[in-house]
């Protein structure tokens, strides 16, 4: 059975071999990548349908690169659809250029052309990932970045013998831009995935799986890191492994305190490294992922497993299954997430704004508009403040950059229009959502905080939401109406978790503070890609400092026109 992963060993080799690296490389190097979009027949579920690839991968190659080094990853477009790549979770401090969401920071990449990102991983370490940008493309077009820390820098928590990548996804038979176009002529979402996947791989519970399983192998006694990356489109996802428990170290690429779970869930956009001891009888365990859904939607139980395998045990032996949360295991959910705290050491302090220069309060809402051309007569539909964000036909951040009029507004609302009971009885009919390319402009390091209420307007759902260019503090969490006078005072102002997505609650609240100390355009969206595609989306424009340092660095040359 293949293995695949990184080893940590002290043998003589590998020791010479880092001890090379190290009497080479103590500054930071130049990591150079090429990707080549290319549409590649695979087969998954005794099916075989062309997809779109980097160099022909399903997941795609990984970046490993080391804090503080420079990445130049060039994008060349072979496939018949046009391109972004996005590095989720990098901070791309004053280089929106290279952060890749499409007509937000850049004109897509077009058939035929190709684009450098060129980007400093600085003050990061940890698990991030890429991933398309533009349309439902990301489905088959993803992979790990691992960040390593800097060279001489230990993790602060035991030392692993190996590391594994653990990409968890979805996989539809059909053309996914297809079922995006047929959802849209309905008003309604398209089909769902057919299989949920571990590194590609759906695993024995789907047909014709057996080829198509992932397995990692193990030693007896040792300890093992898991990179965890949700790259699925639209699911929260419950993981587990057989027989293990696993110790939480790190979230987003920061650190965490510690805490030992037996299932994670992991939002789509959110990563979580894992440390599993190889502490049991020697034998063959399933590693298991669902979905986690407690709106009062259909419920998807259908389970991606993948095989965690003791050396020397034949693939004859039939694994166990874990004991995941239930699908709608609401208290499961929120018991974990309380759990995540930031390590806050001395070398990685918590840096949680105490003052906030800026209060922002934003509804989400999902609602159903009068459609003419739709064959239900209705279109879903969803908003931030009642504003539902139309995609302009040029890149965000060049039109800012270069002062070009009449591409967007900067009245992005700072609260919802019209109060109300958010999260009441349910609501049939959106409140008179409008359309708009509005984004919200912010001082430069300023710090901010938004309160993201989830509402019931259409139905109450839980909502990945991801920001663009900065890390926040998740500083509190509730069910329910957000409540101004009573809930600041039980927010966690010392250690609480910083990350670049965060899951609000269904029908509830999730506070988040950062510091806008990075000048650029940064979108903010729903990390499910229906909701995004809807319109559950805006971006922030962050002005440039007076300093030197302190402003939006010029474009590359090479930056695609639209
Ligand atoms: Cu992972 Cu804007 O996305």
């Amino acid at each position: 059975m293949a293995t695949q992963g990184t080893f940590y060993s002290s043998s003589l080799f590998l020791f010479l071999f880092f001890f090379g690296l190290l009497s080479f490389s103590a500054e930071a190097a130049l990591k150079k990548y090429q990707f080549d979009i290319q549409v590649k027949n695979v087969s998954r579920l005794c099916h075989a349908k062309p997809i779109v690839t980097v160099n022909g991968m399903f997941p795609g190659p990984t970046i490993y690169v080391r804090e503080g080094d420079r990445v130049q990853v060039n994008v060349t477009n072979s496939a018949h659809y046009n391109m972004s790549i996005h590095w989720h979770g990098l901070k791309q401090f004053r280089n929106g250029w290279a952060d890749g969401p499409a007509y937000i920071t850049q004109c897509p990449i077009q058939a035929g052309n190709s684009y450098t990102y060129d980007f400093n991983v600085t003050g990061q370490r940890g698990t991030l990932w890429w991933h398309a940008h533009i349309f439902w493309l990301r489905a088959t077009v993803h992979g790990a970045i691992v960040i390593m820390p800097k060279q001489g820098t230990p993790f602060p928590f035991p030392q692993p013998h190996m590391e594994f990548n653990i990409l968890l996804g979805e996989w539809w038979n059909t053309d996914v831009e297809e079922e995006v176009k047929k959802g849209n002529k309905l008003g309604l979402p398209p089909r769902a995935s057919d299989a949920h996947t571990i590194n590609g791989k759906p695993g024995p519970l789907f047909p014709c799986s057996e080829k198509y399983t992932y397995a990692m192998e193990v030693e007896q006694g040792k300890t093992y890191l898991l990179r965890i990356i949700n790259a699925a489109l639209n699911d929260e996802l419950f993981f587990a492994i057989a027989g293990h428990s696993m110790t939480v170290v790190e979230i987003d690429a920061v650190y965490t305190k510690p805490f030992t779970t037996q299932a994670l869930l992991v939002g789509p956009g959110q990563t979580t490294n894992v440390l599993v001891q190889a502490n049991q009888i020697p034998n063959r365990y399933f590693l298991a992922a669902r979905p986690f859904m407690d709106a009062p939607l259909t419920i998807d139980n259908r389970t991606a497993t993948a095989i965690l395998q003791y050396k020397g045990i034949p693939n004859t032996v039939i694994p166990s299954l874990p004991h995941l949360p239930a699908p709608n295991d609401t208290s499961f959910a929120l018991n974990y997430t309380s759990k995540l705290r930031s390590l806050n050491s001395a070398n990685f302090p918590a840096k949680v704004p105490l003052n906030v220069d800026r209060h922002l309060f934003y509804t989400i809402g999902l609602g159903m508009n009068p459609c003419p051309t739709c064959q239900n007569g209705t279109q879903l539909t969803a908003s931030l403040n009642n504003i539902t964000f139309v995609m302009p036909k040029i890149g965000l951040l060049q039109a800012h950059y270069f002062n070009i009029k009449r591409v967007f507004r900067t009245d992005f609302p700072d609260r919802p229009p019209t109060p109300f009971n958010f999260t009441g009885a349910p609501l049939t009919a959106n409140l008179g959502t409008s359309l708009g390319t509005r984004l919200s402009k912010i001082a430069y390091n300023s710090t901010v905080e938004l309160v993201l209420q989830d509402t019931n307007l259409l139905t109450v759902e839980s909502h990945p939401f991801h920001l663009h260019g900065n890390n926040f503090f998740v500083v509190g969490m509730g069910i329910g109406n957000f409540d101004p006078a009573k809930d600041p005072a039980k927010y966690n102002l010392v250690d609480p978790p910083e990350r670049n997505t965060v899951g609000v609650p269904t029908g509830g609240w999730a506070a988040i503070r950062f510091r806008a100390d990075n000048p650029g355009v940064w979108f903010m969206h729903c990390h499910l890609e229906l909701h995004t595609s809807w319109g559950l989306k805006m971006a922030f424009v962050v002005e440039d400092g007076e300093g030197p340092e302190q402003s939006i660095l010029p474009p590359p040359k090479d930056l695609p026109t639209c």
